[in-house]
């Protein structure tokens, strides 16, 4: 029987500048492809990887590319310690060891046949950009999908030439709060997009996951547009360290999320964004 905790190795196939700190990561299997579940997905958007590199430690990720591509899976990384630093050194034809997918994921069946608001910040993108591949690929069941992301600069914005891909399915509402000269777009918090969202509440769902300090601006954005806490979903990103609900270092409230996550819903997580 396959086990689920035993680390494999994958090797780096690509890697992409995507920001000053952000590097995209194309992986592949030593040998063969990526496993599916009876759904036909490698993961559940929203699930996580544990990445490890010898002597420097792993950690999760959640993989931003789309479920059903079994031949290789993307990863988005911003280097800000000792593991993803490490990482950034890297280069095409190096190896690494993954383990997982890990964690619940996004409720796909649940959130078929509604409309939907993503919203995503800074780093949070990988999650939501796995969510609209699913979406995607699954058009003819989605009502209107909205993108909503926001950057400190343009420079920040991550995945650019997706972007522009997924404008031909979704509606994507991009807001930075510092432009350049050639910034055509919104400027400001993303609360201001509130008025570029025709949904309609009673069958709508929300997505979400960024930095702490949006996540809380974003209350504010699904409050009047009337989703009840038990219809937006949140995926939260916590410090791990055994991925398997032992060691406590992902706590959330009385959950952990490793375990319970690293999708909640709105009303089950503690609101203590840092
Ligand atoms: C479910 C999940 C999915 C994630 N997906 C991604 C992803 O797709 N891309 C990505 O870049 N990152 C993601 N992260 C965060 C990523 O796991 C951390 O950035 C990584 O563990 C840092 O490891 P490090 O050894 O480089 O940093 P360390 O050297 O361990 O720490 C460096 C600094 O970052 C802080 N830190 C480390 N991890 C976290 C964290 N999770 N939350 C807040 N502060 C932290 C530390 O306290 C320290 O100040 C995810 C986390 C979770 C839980
Ligand atoms: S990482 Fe150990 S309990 Fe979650």
């Amino acid at each position: 029987m396959k086990n689920l905790y035993l680390p494999f190795k994958v090797k780096i196939v690509k890697t992409e500048t995507l920001s000053h700190n952000v590097k995209l990561f194309r992986l592949k299997k030593d040998k063969g492809k990526f496993s599916k579940d009876k759904n036909d997905l490698v993961f559940t958007p929203g699930q996580f990887v544990l990445i490890s590199l010898f002597g420097y430690g792993e950690s999760p990720f959640g993989p931003a590319s789309s479920p059903y591509e079994s031949s290789y899976i993307d990863v988005v990384i911003r280097g800000v310690g000792t593991l993803t630093e490490a990482l950034h050194n890297l280069k095409q034809g190096d190896e690494i060891f993954m383990r997982g997918p890990y964690g619940n994921g996004f409720p796909l069946k649940f959130i078929e046949g509604k409309d939907m608001v993503l919203v995503t910040g800074g780093c949070g993108i990988p999650p939501i950009a796995a969510l609209i591949e699913y979406v995607r690929a699954n058009r003819n069941k989605f009502g209107g999908v909205y993108l909503i992301y926001g950057a400190k600069t343009p420079a920040d914005l991550l995945m650019k030439d997706r972007l522009k891909k997924w404008e031909k399915d979704i509606k994507v509402l991009l807001t930075v709060d510092e432009p350049d000269k050639e910034w055509k777009g919104y400027v400001g918090m993303v609360t201001e997009l509130i008025d570029d969202i025709k949904i309609n509440a009673k069958n709508a769902v929300a997505s979400m996951c960024g930095p702490g300090p949006m996540m809380g601006a974003l209350e504010k954005i699904l409050r009047p547009l009337g989703i009840s806490d038990r219809r937006i979903f949140v995926s939260l990103e916590r410090k791990m360290q055994c991925g398997i609900g032992k060691c406590q270092h992902c706590a959330t409230g009385d959950k952990y999320v490793c375990q319970d996550g690293p999708v909640f819903y709105f009303d089950q997580i503690d609101k203590n964004w840092d």
